[in-house]
């Protein structure tokens, strides 16, 4: 997979801020327990530890992620000395058996290569009976309009991009797929349900100039677009969010899929 994590900045400002919204309502979904070692997987620049650091305020936190600019970031933004950010790959944590109470994952599992072996991991360091809990985004009609939106107006101007629109290294990311993966590593009491939330952005630029970090799958696309088509891009998005309006406010919705399950006793 190329790396599109590597700036910081640039993906807190395309994604980071979306996940630090979303987590607390992962967190309630999954239901941790104070006083427990917690584990985040591929933590990213840090939105889900920060999170869990306020609902379990007597919890280490450990987060893990591959991407070594992402760690430094989130060890200066960290703000919790409950909180380690360490360098890690999700397909071989370096944790011993049942060295957490709970472990979890936001929007990183649409990106692993090999889905079981990283859940595989996540059971493996969980205690009996603690809990693991994995959430995506949803790519289904409606889940993620931040990406079909731009999706729709792309392929008008370059059919080549329905490739991009059905990106099929994208893994759990439509209904059932979680549940489906932690039955298949042997978790107890799964639930899985989706969870909707709306993006908000105050003018269009809050919207466009993430972009053009180049982070994500649509960020690198849209960086590698010539300056013309990049800007024909930038005005059929402009009119498809705003009309007729020169410039405001709008939302997009987004969806995503949580799962839990309890590790056998
Ligand atoms: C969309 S970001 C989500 C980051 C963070 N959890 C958040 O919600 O802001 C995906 C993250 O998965 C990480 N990632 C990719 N492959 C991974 C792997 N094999 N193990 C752990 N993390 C991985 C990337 O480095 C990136 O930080």
């Amino acid at each position: 997979m190329p790396n599109h994590f590597s700036s910081t900045e640039t993906y807190d400002n395309y994604m980071g801020r979306w996940s630090a919204r979303f987590a607390p309502l992962f967190l309630d979904f999954a239901g941790v327990s104070d006083g427990e070692r917690a584990l985040d997987v591929g933590c990213g620049t840090g939105a889900l530890s920060r999170a869990l650091a306020l609902a379990v305020p007597r919890s280490e936190i450990v987060g893990v992620d591959p991407s070594e600019p992402f760690i430094a970031y989130a060890r200066a933004h960290g703000a919790d000395s409950r909180i380690k950010f360490e360098v890690g790959n999700a397909l071989e944590l370096s944790f011993s058996d049942a060295a957490f109470g709970q472990s979890l994952s936001l929007f990183v599992f649409m990106l692993i290569p090999d889905g079981e072996k990283a859940a595989g991991e996540m059971r493996r360091v969980t205690r009996p009976a603690g809990t693991v809990a994995v959430c995506t985004w949803d790519s289904g009609d409606g889940g993620m309009e931040l990406v079909s939106t731009l999706c729709d107006e792309a392929v008008k101007l370059d059919p080549a991009v329905e490739e991009l629109r059905a990106d099929r290294s994208m893994k759990y990311n439509h209904r059932g797929q979680l549940t489906e993966l932690f039955e298949a590593i042997g978790l107890e009491n799964i639930e899985e349900t989706g969870i909707e939330f709306g993006m908000e952005f105050s003018s269009f630029d809050d919207y466009w100039l993430p972009y053009l970090g180049g982070v994500g799958p649509v960020g690198a696309y849209i960086q590698d677009l010539s300056p013309e088509d990049r800007d024909a891009l930038r005005e059929a998005l402009r009119k498809r969010h705003l009309g007729k309006k020169e410039d405001g406010p709008f939302s997009l919705r987004k969806r995503a899929w949580s799962v839990k399950g309890t590790v056998p006793s």
